[in-house]
């Protein structure tokens, strides 16, 4: 009997990132993958393909397919830049000093303040679509530069609306714990009330955010400050996620793991009882090397330790203006190698499979396999290695999303 399907991809190599197939890839040679609505509905080798009749058959011309890229941790919509600031930071000065001083973060909550919600939502699109031009098909986006009711749901309604006009899947964070805002001053367990009293109610009544993150550090939030905001979030049933020791232990980690955190990002500093901690709680751990790299951090997260506790590891941009102003998950992955000693198939792993772990998805993306979404990329390239060593020239011949064939960035 002849099957049928809405779209038929032959002759490629699949990278599928299936922790089921063999090799670090899960790679499929010479295969053919049937796609039916917004879904993989068969993929393996073409010789096994039963026989099946397509709306629209593509020959991949033996490049290679892979799961959409998923960037899973990002500051894109915001006003203005801190251009200064990076200035001010190779003259000598440390991030801290800066935000300590009333820059860093505050510099831009002032300029998102005083944007109107059309101008962050056309200063973000060329940074969404430098993403999509290097494969994303998934990015989540988070807010955190408004630190009031008003002007975090004005950050979160514009990532929502970048969702309605461009072909890409956006999830967002609600991030209002991420500074104390200037009018909080010396007013910290205020400011927490008001976000876990006003901002995330509000934020859920008009279904605005899909997790809410916190910044757990010396600069911004204590452990226990988090804890009532995991707490809000827990009865609002938003997943949590945490910014957790990027700049010092703070025992952050600990926390978030046993409070069931979808992941904790950044985590520099991490003990091994962290590290075990995750690895019980499934935890996954975001690694976000461009800012390791913008900061001239010396740090480096435990990676030989979360490998071996089998912990899932994510890699993704944190593109904000302070930290990484760098839009490029393929230089992250390439970055995720080269100062985190990822190995390029982990690299994949980390903006793919591990990155929808870190978002809750990974029932529905991050892998190519039946019956999960047809989200997906198709490279020019001779090994999937290729991925994580080159930069700037490899791009995606063709993407898809949810089996529909999309123009990248
Ligand atoms: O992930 N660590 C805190 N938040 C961001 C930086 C935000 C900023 O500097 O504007 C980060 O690095
Ligand atoms: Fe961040």
């Amino acid at each position: 009997m002849t099957e049928r399907c809405d779209l038929l991809i032959t002759n490629v190599h699949a990278a599928t990132m299936d922790p089921s197939l063999p090799g670090a890839y899960g790679v499929v040679e010479d295969a053919a993958v049937a796609v039916t609505g917004n879904k993989i509905v068969w993929i393996g080798p073409r010789r096994e393909l039963p026989e099946t009749a397509a709306d629209l058959v593509i020959d991949g011309e033996g490049q290679w397919l892979t799961p959409g890229l998923i960037d899973c941790h990002t500051h894109l919509v915001y006003g203005g830049h801190r251009a200064s600031e990076f200035a001010r930071r190779l003259g000598g000065e440390s991030y801290e000093d800066v935000a300590r001083a009333g820059g860093g973060i505050l510099s831009t909550v002032r300029a998102t303040r005083a944007a109107s919600a059309e101008e962050l939502y056309h200063a973000a699109e060329p940074r969404l679509k430098a993403l999509m031009s290097e494969g994303v098909t998934t990015l989540e986006i988070k807010s955190g530069y408004g630190l009031d009711p008003d002007n975090e749901l004005k950050q979160l309604r514009v990532a929502r609306r970048l969702a309605q006009h461009y072909p890409v899947n956006i999830l967002t964070t609600c991030l209002a714990a991420h500074a104390l805002p200037p009018e909080y001053d010396g007013r910290a367990d205020e400011y927490i009330d008001l976000v876990c009293n006003e901002i995330l109610p509000a934020v859920a009544r008009e279904q605005l955010a899909d997790a809410v993150d916190m910044f757990c550090e010396n600069i911004a939030f204590s452990v226990e400050q988090c804890q009532r905001v995991i707490s809000a979030a827990r009865k609002l049933d938003l997943p949590v996620k945490v910014h957790a020791e990027q700049l010092a232990s703070t025992g952050a980690t600990k926390m978030a793991a046993l409070a069931g955190a979808l992941s904790v990002e950044h985590i520099e500093y991490i003990t091994d009882e962290d590290v075990a901690a995750m690895a019980e709680s499934g935890t996954a751990a975001v690694l976000l090397p461009g800012a390791f790299y913008t900061l001239k951090e010396t740090r480096v997260p435990p990676v030989d330790k979360l490998r071996a506790a089998g912990v899932p590891m994510a890699i993704s941009t944190d593109l904000n203006p302070g930290s990484c102003p760098i839009a490029s998950l393929r230089l992250m992955m390439n970055m995720g190698c080269n100062l985190f000693g990822l190995t390029p198939a982990e690299a994949l792993a980390g903006v793919t499979r591990s990155a929808a772990r870190a978002l809750g998805i990974c029932c529905s993306r991050g892998v190519l396999r039946p019956g999960l979404r047809a989200d997906m990329a198709l490279w020019p390239m001779e090994t999937p290695d290729q991925l994580a060593y080159e930069v700037g020239a490899l791009k995606p011949a063709e993407m898809f999303l949810g089996g529909q064939h999309v123009t990248a960035g």
